[in-house]
């Protein structure tokens, strides 16, 4: 049971899908005019691929373009805007007029793969304008004259008249037939129905006959009426019965002028303003989108209106309302502009028989040049470009654009500093608020001795819509601001040792450089052991770690930080201005500090020291209460007074070592272990407040040794890299040099006073 009716179900929406009849879509409407009818479908909502189908209770009639032409339908599609518009003439092949109520039925068909969705569209119209005794319609695909079947007989017979009643006598049949003339040739008469035939359609409604052609006929002819190309059909319909003639003169003549566009932004179009003989016009109006504006009115809208020598000029502004626009890439950015335009004129002749001209035309001007707007709306003060491009039309976008060969998407993301803002504007337009900030950004900046100039070189790349057809538009932009900040360096870590990098500049001469007090040449630089270069870019200086100037804190069993400062002095004042500070953390497996305010720390590798069962946290300096303040499996690190825990003091020739020793506590001393002995060696002359009262201190910190007595084999002190540094000069270092143990109580060490800190290792076997 429930199988048949999902079965069922699932039968009728397929037959749903694939046939007809939706009810009246979304998107679609339908309009009567005075003169036409019209059916408006919005493509989006409805389908990209529509047509249209006339519908009469006999069936259905596909509108081609041809048929169209003949049968009265113009249909128009205005891409911008993805419309498609039907016109219908009140006269048009398949309305069915009753009472002067006039019924359209339309099938619009929505074909989409392989479904075709159709929908059935009626509408009756009565339109209130009474019809006048003759109506043209100069369609932008067919000419279309009707007149009331019973007209009064004109008071003069023209000689043209005469050779139509010729034609009529010589024919026997009683049937409508019709003559064409063109200019002075007169055409052999043909029924109605050869004439069908060639395109032409004659009909007789309840009160008026139709004639309607598509352009081009040829039985059609163009003459230059006060200047003005005009196409005209004169078609004769006669009918003999027995001694009666009746006879109708269809005319109609339409101006072909071919729309102009001319520089001062008008579209400009001429028609002739008698355009029958005969006749004078009394009204005229026009305007676009099928309403009619009096010329007065219209140039209030900025329409120009001019006659002369019985031409009627008018000119469009190119953006008029009701206009459709639309972007074109070609090279740059370009727009053209068109126009649905449509007037009236009417005219009377002598017997005052109205003649109502209704003319449609389409116009497209030529590709018209589009500039966008760039504005420069940056505040110095705020230290970022503000930088504003506007009037971009409603169907280009942009997509993505280059700061200074640096591409961005659009919209930006992740990229907290910059900032691009769309801006919609009532008139259609958009643009777009680009933020980008002078510094660490893509900017590009340039010196002068005071200035900074920013330099941003934008390239925008924007897209045509529905296309798809994208182009470039670029610009420039640039700001100066006064360079008065002291400059920064960039420094960075590595393994062992902190790099400083200042870029050149021309107001960099207004400053000075100093570590401490002392001023950063390269004399001071190897003095110092810093590595120095300065090229035509740049000053760059990597300070290894252990180089006089650092600042060395949080000692641990895995290293320390080390810092190390930069001063940025007015070099008329000496002031420092700003400074430059750099902390990295250093990994190290033995150190020790000998600082000027007579500490030691040290951190030893007691690896080969440790007797087995024991650990480091059990060893001790020789004060047996002077532990180490942290310890692991292999390490301990020492933080103690020079002259506590044990210390012995020994004078050399103008130095002073404090030596100490890592130990076990109750335990002899083994031979095979190794011993580690502490050293730091200052020079006497630093040691001026030795005996002070006031405190126990040194101008310089002191050279410190760590010595492990343990041998190697080969007998070459093993380094660590922190300590093999390469120095850029010559100097005594105890770390390369082969000690014996023997030797060690008498060594008078020469150390340079400069080494702030020493990490040094030698491994010697006891003799
Ligand atoms: C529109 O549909 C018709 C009928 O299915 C098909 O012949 C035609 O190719 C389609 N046109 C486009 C542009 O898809
Ligand atoms: C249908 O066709 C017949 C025969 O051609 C014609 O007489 C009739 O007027 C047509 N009906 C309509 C509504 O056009
Ligand atoms: C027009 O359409 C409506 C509803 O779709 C329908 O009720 C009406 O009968 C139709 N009229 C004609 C003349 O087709
Ligand atoms: C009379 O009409 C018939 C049919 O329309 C046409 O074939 C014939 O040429 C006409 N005769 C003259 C003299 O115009
Ligand atoms: C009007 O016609 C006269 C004479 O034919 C001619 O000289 C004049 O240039 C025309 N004026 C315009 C605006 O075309
Ligand atoms: C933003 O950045 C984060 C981390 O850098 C990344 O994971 C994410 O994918 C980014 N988002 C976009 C939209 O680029
Ligand atoms: C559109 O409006 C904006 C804001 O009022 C204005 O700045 C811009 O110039 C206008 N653009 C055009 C093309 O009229
Ligand atoms: C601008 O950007 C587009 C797309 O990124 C690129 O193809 C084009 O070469 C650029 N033009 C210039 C002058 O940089
Ligand atoms: C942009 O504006 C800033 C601030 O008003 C000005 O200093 C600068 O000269 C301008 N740059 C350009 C290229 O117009
Ligand atoms: C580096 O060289 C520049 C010239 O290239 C010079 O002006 C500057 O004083 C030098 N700096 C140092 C610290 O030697
Ligand atoms: C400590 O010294 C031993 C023996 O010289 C060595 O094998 C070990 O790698 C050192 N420890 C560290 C952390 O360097
Ligand atoms: C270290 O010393 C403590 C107390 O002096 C003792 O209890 C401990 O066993 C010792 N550790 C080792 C591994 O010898």
């Amino acid at each position: 049971m429930a199988i048949v009716f999902y079965l069922s179900l699932l039968f009728y929406l397929v037959v749903y899908a694939t046939t007809k009849y939706a009810i009246i879509p979304h998107g679609v409407s339908m309009t009567c005019h005075q003169r036409y009818f019209m059916i408006s479908v919005n493509q989006h909502l409805v389908g990209k691929n529509i047509s249209f189908e006339a519908v009469d209770g006999n069936g259905s009639y596909s509108i081609t373009e041809e048929y169209a032409n003949k049968c009265g339908y113009s249909l128009r599609t205005i891409h911008f805007k993805n419309r498609v518009q039907l016109r219908a003439s009140y006269f048009s092949c398949h309305t069915d007029e009753v009472d002067k109520m006039y019924t359209f039925s339309f099938n619009l068909v929505a074909h989409d793969k392989e479904d075709k969705v159709t929908h059935a569209l009626n509408r009756t119209c009565a339109p209130s304008l009474p019809w006048s005794l003759r109506e043209v319609t100069c369609e932008v695909n067919y000419m279309e004259v009707s007149v009331r079947s019973e007209i009064a007989c004109p008071t003069a017979t023209r000689r043209n008249d005469w050779d139509n009643l010729k034609l009529a006598h010589g024919n026997s049949s009683a049937d409508w037939q019709v003559t064409f003339q063109n200019g002075g040739e007169q055409f052999p008469p043909t029924s109605i129905n050869e004439a069908l035939g060639e395109g032409y359609v004659f009909d007789l409604t309840s009160d008026r006959l139709v004639f309607r052609t598509p352009y081009g006929q040829p039985h059609s002819f163009t003459s230059v009426i006060d200047g003005v190309p005009v196409e005209v059909v004169h078609a004769t319909l006669f009918s003999r019965q027995s001694w009666l003639v009746l006879l109708v003169d269809l005319v109609a003549a339409c101006s072909v002028y071919k729309a102009t566009f001319e520089d001062e932004g008008y579209m400009s179009w001429e028609t002739p303003d008698v355009m029958y003989p005969g006749l004078h016009t009394t009204h005229l109006s026009f305007g676009l989108d099928g309403n009619l504006m009096q010329p007065a009115v219209a140039k209030t809208k900025g329409y120009v209106i001019e006659k002369y020598n019985n031409t009627v000029e008018i000119g469009i502004p190119y953006d008029a309302a009701g206009s459709d626009r639309k972007s074109v890439v070609s090279g740059g950015l370009y727009e053209s502009y068109s126009y649905d335009f449509y007037m009236e004129q009417l005219s009377v002749d002598e017997d005052g028989i109205e003649t109502r001209l209704r003319t449609h035309r389409t116009m497209r001007t030529p590709l018209l040049m589009r500039t966008l707007l760039d504005e420069n709306r940056t505040v110095l003060q705020e230290k970022h470009f503000t930088i504003y491009l506007g009037d971009i039309p409603q169907d280009v976008e942009l997509i993505s654009l280059t700061l200074n060969e640096q591409i961005f998407q659009v919209p930006f993301t992740n990229i907290s500093a910059f900032s691009l803002v769309k801006v919609v504007h009532p008139n259609d337009t958009h643009g777009y608020s680009l933020k980008v900030p002078f510094y660490n950004s893509p900017v590009i900046q340039q010196f002068s001795t005071d200035n900074i100039e920013f330099k941003l070189y934008i390239n925008y790349t924007l897209m045509v819509t529905p296309e798809n057809n994208p182009f470039q538009h670029k610009a420039f932009f640039m700001a100066t601001i006064p360079d008065l900040d002291p400059p920064q360096f960039d420094a960075s870590c590595s393994e062992s040792l902190i790099s400083f990098k200042l870029a050149h500049k021309p107001s960099n001469s207004k400053w000075e450089f100093t570590v401490g007090s002392d001023p950063l040449t390269p004399e001071l630089a190897s003095s110092h052991g810093f590595a120095m270069s300065n090229n035509s870019q740049a000053l760059q200086f990597d300070v290894p770690l252990l180089s006089d100037g650092y600042d060395n804190k949080n000692f641990s069993l895995q290293g320390f930080e080390g810092t190390f400062e930069i001063y940025v002095r007015d070099r008329e004042t000496s002031q420092i201005q700003s400074s430059t500070v750099k902390s990295c953390p250093f990994l190290i497996d033995e150190l020790l500090v000998c600082s000027t305010d007579m500490k030691m720390v040290a951190l030893v590798n007691l690896t080969l020291a440790v007797v087995s069962g024991e650990v480091p946290a059990n060893m001790t300096l020789r004060d047996r209460k002077c532990g180490p303040r942290q310890s692991d499996d292999t390490k301990a690190l020492f933080t103690f007074p020079m002259n506590g825990c044990g210390s012995t003091v020994k004078l050399g020739k103008g130095t002073v070592t404090y030596e100490n020793e890592v130990l076990y506590s109750e335990k002899f001393v083994s031979e095979d272990a190794d011993r580690v002995f502490l050293q730091c060696t200052y020079p006497v002359m630093s040691l001026h407040r030795l005996f002070s009262v006031k405190g126990f201190e040194s101008d310089t910190p002191g050279v410190g040794r760590i010595i492990h007595t343990s041998e190697s084999a080969a007998g070459l002190p093993s380094t660590k890299a922190p300590v093999s540094q390469p120095q850029p000069h010559p100097r005594p270092h105890s770390s390369s040099r082969y000690i014996k143990f023997s030797e060690f109580k008498t060594q008078q060490l020469k150390l340079g006073g400069l080494g702030g800190v020493r990490a040094l290792r030698n491994k010697k076997r006891l003799t």
